[in-house]
Formats: structure tokens, sequence, C-alpha cells
């Protein structure tokens, strides 16, 4: 994506009458895995969306405890995948860390979904363990983590 093409993608807070659009993304994205409605609400105080012209084309879901934060959900939509929305959403949640005085930034992460393995290994991601049969359907999950004082770039 070029300077004038990231111009025309705006990153800003979730809002509750934005939730129906959001969760569209999620079940195309996590199908059975999808997030409800309610549970998007839960989480809309850090919550983050990508807005093109007036679409909503991803979304970033974070949580934050003491010095720590979770990315608990990620998505971008499939027509808008590879235009380095995530490394933007990636980039708030960085921002928003620096306020808060985080220093390590969590996730995890299904160890077949190879998209986020590598956007995740790219920008920093170190694996921490490798969790068997973690998800209702078998699937295992590495879980992950970025020290921020080792990678900053402020
Ligand atoms: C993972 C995901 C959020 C990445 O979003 P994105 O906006 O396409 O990612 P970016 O454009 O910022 O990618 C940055 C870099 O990550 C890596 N990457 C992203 N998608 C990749 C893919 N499909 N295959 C390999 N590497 C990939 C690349 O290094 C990429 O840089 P490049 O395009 O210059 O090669 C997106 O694929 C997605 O929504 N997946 C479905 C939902 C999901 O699995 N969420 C994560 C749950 S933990």
């Amino acid at each position: 994506m070029n300077l004038m093409e990231s111009n025309m993608y705006e990153i800003v807070k979730m809002k509750k009458e934005q939730l129906c659009q959001v969760e569209e993304i999620s079940k195309e994205e996590f199908q059975n895995t999808t997030w409800s409605n309610k549970q998007f609400e839960k989480e809309i105080e850090n919550s983050f969306v990508c807005i093109f012209e007036t679409k909503i084309v991803g979304f970033l879901c974070l949580q934050l405890a003491g010095d720590d934060m979770t990315i608990l959900n990620i998505a971008v939509s499939n027509n808008f995948k590879r235009k380095k929305i995530a490394t933007r959403f990636l980039q708030q949640a960085k921002e928003i860390a620096k306020e808060n005085n985080i220093i390590n930034i969590f996730l995890e992460v299904e160890t077949n979904n190879i998209p986020a393995l590598s956007f995740y290994k790219k920008n920093g991601f170190k694996v921490l363990r490798t969790r068997n049969n973690y998800y209702k359907d078998g699937t295992s999950c590495v879980e992950m983590k970025l020290n921020l004082l080792k990678n900053s770039q402020f």
C-alpha cells in the first residue's frame, strides 16, 4: 500500500452500531469459532475497526491487564488482505501499549493458521509454547509474545 492508498484506510474505535458489520467479517473469517455479538460488545472498550470509504474492512480487539496486553481477536476482510491493514492494527496496539506502560503483548493462534503465524513472526512475536487439543475441534494453538522493551520501534 503506498502513502496515498494508506490514507484511504482509517483506524477508529469500534462503535456499538458497527457490531453487525464486524460480526459479518468475523463469520467469514472464523466460521465455527466466530465471536457472538455479545462477545464483541463485552470487549468494545478496547476494540478498533478499519474503515475504507464507509465500509468496515477489519477489526482488532485488545485486552489490557497490568503490564500485559492480549490481542484477543483480529481479522481483515478477504478482499482487503495483504494491504498492511493488520500491520496498521498492530501499530495501533503498540501505541496503546505505550500509553499504558505495557511491556508484553500476548496472543494465541491456531498451529495451522499460516497467514497469522507468518504475520506475527514477521512482526517479532516469539513462540512461548504449543498447547495440544486446545480448541473444541481438537486443533492446537501456539501462544506467542512480543516484548516491547526488546522490540521497541518508538
Ligand atoms: C492474519 C491477518 C489478520 C493478516 O492481515 P493482513 O492485513 O492481510 O496482513 P498484512 O497485510 O498487514 O501482512 C503483513 C505481513 O504479514 C505476512 N502475511 C500476512 N498474510 C500472509 C499470508 N496469507 N501468507 C504469508 N504471510 C502473510 C506477510 O509477511 C505480510 O507482508 P507482505 O504482504 O509484504 O508479504 C489476516 O490474514 C486475517 O484476517 N486472517 C483471518 C483471521 C485470523 O486468522 N486472525 C488471526 C487470529 S490469531
